[in-house]
């Protein structure tokens, strides 16, 4: 089954009679207002007139005013294959735990041999950015490294232990299948930039000129005494001085879970399983389907208790504070930073007013006047995306100016919707003109219709435009696979590393395996700046910008960085920045996070198919039935070895056996697994960052990096993400001129990232594809 045979099969021309033939009434859903029709909204809702809800942004706010539970979901194109859908059991929960499943077979130590992709990080981050946008699971583990909710332990094969968990936010629909909920509106319409929400978008408007908030005039500090690390790590028993740890307490008998901390923390309650504290910080008071609205009291950590009734439970032993030892060396040197006039740069949550809900990752420092205000909590998740967020804001404040200064008299509303139109339509062209058929190839790409030029008949309101669960929760997380441990952030004028006798900065908070923890000559940013949830990025944003050469913004030095730092590639190999996080020190005994094993523990919960179920759904082929590999009879264990060859090859027995002594079937392969290791097939030869294809839009997508699996499941979201947008950029309703269009479709990535980071102008010159990977200076 392909989605396209899932969806309509109504042509466009018998839409069209049959749309004709429907009174006014019922083709304008009656609750959509005049504007909802006419403009954007910011939540996605009343895009599609048909219906309302497709593709909207689940609002936790409009839940806690009664709205349909059942809106703003992911949509499930695929059977859901749970065993037991009710508690959300995956027939691979009785192979391997998640983290066998997926830690140990796409592990890649430090100084093993990496596989270098032909793309470099910055289409990584872009594409990291994209998700942003059209995905959020309703979960605490979306930000995962809260370690706040419901998160359990599992063992890999030596018996190390590995944090897991997090159930997302679901409800079981009229068939008793789960389904969970998407934070993020699923259009491409930058809500990582404008808001998921009204509350967020308006927290994040100036209310003047169009423009979106930024900071006037900041200076961020590195400072080595003031660096705090994660809270949750710094709870301690206050009676006997011991670490507190979560997974000693037994809160099964309590509703809430309350324990004193240092000032400036404000609790995020999530209806998580049995137990429960939650660093993470909200404002005022917060909704949690099924209990009810919880107040958020300043200085309290809480989490509602999935056993409810119960009287909260205050831990009044336990005192959980802003740990500085962990960064308290007195040979680090201080540093500070700050933001020049005339440049747009995130305002910091406490400077936006209402504020923006402060979220952990927003909040990489646990503190609302040093944390980035964006649409997205994502924002600030690495160094990377960090900038690419700057890129999005600063062209919509462009976009406002230029319109204001052209079109006197304008209102801010006016002046507002316009330049995020105009914004919204750039982004698309880059990602689907740019991004895509580097990501997918041609032939995914031309199979999806993407290549043939838009026309207004391509909007076809019976297109479900919703992000799918499995592109969610499995085939978009490829990205995965091509994080690198390390990025030295460049100067942006020269391109060349910079130069510092500094100790680096700690490539984590927590843990030892930090590969930047010792002196270098260069700075240099290892996992810290791939998951900065472990770091304060202001700090980091100090520490990179006071000390480059040439003066220039630290985060023009990180996208110099990006674009000169060629990729991993899409294989069965993850790093350890981010397959094996050591968080030790955060309780007693080695305990350490795997990104993939999220994501497998994600996908059976979702009750995504395995990857030959979707290889099955989307490809229309299958490798049971080829040469030496039958379909499993009732009650066969293990399919034979041929079969796991037709995914893994033939080079590598050992590897080979191994992913059969893990699954055993090929029908119980983990989705991100399977997809991973497929993906690794398309780019053997890539490697040398000069491959070349013959297409004439853009001469290296000839094969994409993913393998044929994701490539369609990509491709069609995409796909239905233009058909399926009524406001999609290149559609005659916009009322965009001749030359206004060809303005949009001309603007690359290039363009803009020589806009809005000029320092990098000279040095990009010599590009003609800002997203391929020249150099390997990672
Ligand atoms: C340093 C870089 C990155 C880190 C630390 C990171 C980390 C994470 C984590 C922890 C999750 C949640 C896992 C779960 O609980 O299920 C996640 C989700 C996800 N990631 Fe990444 N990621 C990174 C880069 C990327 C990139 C480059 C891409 C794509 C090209 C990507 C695509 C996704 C997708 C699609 C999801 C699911 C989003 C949702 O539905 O909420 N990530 N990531």
């Amino acid at each position: 089954m392909t989605i396209k045979k899932s969806l309509s099969t109504l042509t466009s021309s018998s839409l069209l009679l049959l749309l004709a033939a429907l009174p006014t009434a019922a083709v304008y859903a009656e609750d959509c207002s005049d504007e909802e029709q006419s403009v954007r909204s910011i939540t996605g809702r009343c895009n599609n007139l048909l219906n309302p809800n497709w593709g909207v942004a689940w609002d936790i706010d409009a839940e806690a005013g009664g709205e349909a539970i059942a809106d703003g979901i992911f949509g499930r194109f695929e059977t859901a294959e749970y065993v037991d859908a009710a508690n959300r059991v995956s027939p691979r929960d009785a192979i391997a735990n998640p983290v066998i499943a997926s830690t140990d077979l796409l592990r890649i130590e430090q100084d093993a041999e990496r596989q270098w992709s032909h793309t470099n990080l910055l289409l990584v981050y872009m594409m990291q950015f994209v998700t942003h946008d059209i995905a959020l699971t309703v979960s605490p583990p979306a930000d995962p490294l809260a370690l706040n909710a419901g998160l359990g332990v599992e063992q890999d094969a030596s018996g190390r232990d590995f944090l897991l968990g997090g159930r997302s936010v679901d409800y079981l629909d009229d068939n008793g299948i789960p389904q969970q909920y998407n934070g993020a509106s699923a259009f491409l319409d930058l809500s990582s930039t404008y808001g998921p929400t009204d509350v967020i978008s308006n927290a994040l408007r100036s209310f003047e000129g169009g423009l979106l908030k930024t900071v006037e005039r900041s200076t961020f500090t590195f400072n080595h005494r003031n660096t705090p690390s994660r809270d949750i790590c710094d709870c301690v028993d206050v009676n006997t001085g011991e670490p507190w740890n979560m997974f000693n307490e037994d809160l099964s008998n309590a509703d809430q879970v309350f324990v004193q901390s240092a000032p400036g923390f404000i609790p995020e309650p999530f209806p998580h399983l049995g137990k429960c504290v939650s660093p993470a910080a909200s404002f005022g008071q917060a909704f949690v389907p099924g209990v009810g609205l919880v107040p958020a009291t300043p200085g309290v950590y809480s989490c509602p208790n999935a056993v409810l009734g119960l009287p909260p439970m205050l831990l009044e032993n336990v005192f959980c504070a802003i740990n500085y030892a962990a960064i308290n060396d007195p040979s680090r040197s201080s540093f500070s930073w700050t933001v020049p006039d005339g440049i747009d740069w995130m305002p910091f949550v406490s400077e936006t007013s209402p504020p923006v809900p402060f979220d952990e990752l927003s909040a990489s420092t646990n503190d609302p006047s040093k944390a980035f205000a964006a649409g997205d909590l994502r924002a600030t998740e690495n160094l990377g995306i960090t900038a690419i967020q700057n890129l999005w804001l600063r062209e919509h404040n462009r976009n406002a100016r230029r319109i204001a200064a052209q079109q006197l008299g304008l209102t801010d509303e006016e002046i507002f919707q316009k330049a995020r139109a105009w914004t919204i339509g750039v982004y698309q062209n880059v990602v689907m003109n740019e991004l895509l058929p580097m990501i997918v190839g041609n032939k995914a790409y031309k199979k999806a219709g993407l290549d043939k030029p838009y026309r207004d008949s391509n909007y076809d309101p019976t297109i479900d435009p919703r992000t799918g669960n499995s592109f969610a929760a499995a085939a978009m997380r490829f990205g995965h696979s091509m994080v690198s441990n390390d990025v030295y952030p460049l100067d942006p004028e020269t391109f060349s590393r910079i130069p510092t006798d500094q100790k680096q900065l700690p490539a984590n908070y927590f843990g030892s395996n930090s590969p930047s923890k010792d002196a270098a000559p260069w700075i240099h940013l290892g996992a810290a700046a791939q998951s900065t949830a472990f770091a304060p990025v202001d700090e980091m944003m100090a520490f990179i910008g006071a000390q480059i050469p040439s003066g220039s913004p630290p985060d023009a030095a990180i996208i110099a960085g990006l674009v000169n730092s060629r990729a991993q590639r899409v294989d069965r190999y993850a790093e350890i920045a981010i397959n094996d996080i050591d968080i030790s020190n955060c309780f007693s005994g080695d305990v350490s996070i795997s990104v993939p094993a999220f994501s497998v523990f994600r996908g059976r919960s979702h009750g995504i198919p395995s990857y030959h179920g979707l290889l099955e759904a989307w490809t229309d082929s299958s490798i049971y039935g080829r040469k030496n590999c039958p379909a499993p009879a009732a009650g066969q264990e293990y399919d034979p070895l041929a079969c796991f060859e037709y995914i893994v090859g033939t080079d590598d027995p050992a590897y080979t056996a191994r992913m059969r002594n893990t699954f055993k079937r090929l029908d119980l392969i983990d989705p991100f697994v399977g997809l991973t290791i497929e993906s690794e097939q398309v780019c053997k030869h890539c490697d040398d960052g000069l491959k070349k294809g013959r297409d004439k839009r853009n001469k290296n997508a000839k094969q994409g990096i993913v393998g044929v699996t994701s490539a369609a499941i990509i491709a069609d979201q995409f796909s239905r993400s233009r058909g399926g947008d009524r406001f999609w950029f290149e559609n005659s309703s916009n009322g965009w001129s001749h030359g206004e269009l060809a303005d949009i479709r001309s603007t690359t990535l290039k363009d803009l990232i020589a806009l809005h980071f000029p320092s990098t102008r000279a040095k990009l010159a010599g590009f003609d594809n800002v997203l391929l990977g020249k150099t390997t200076l990672n």
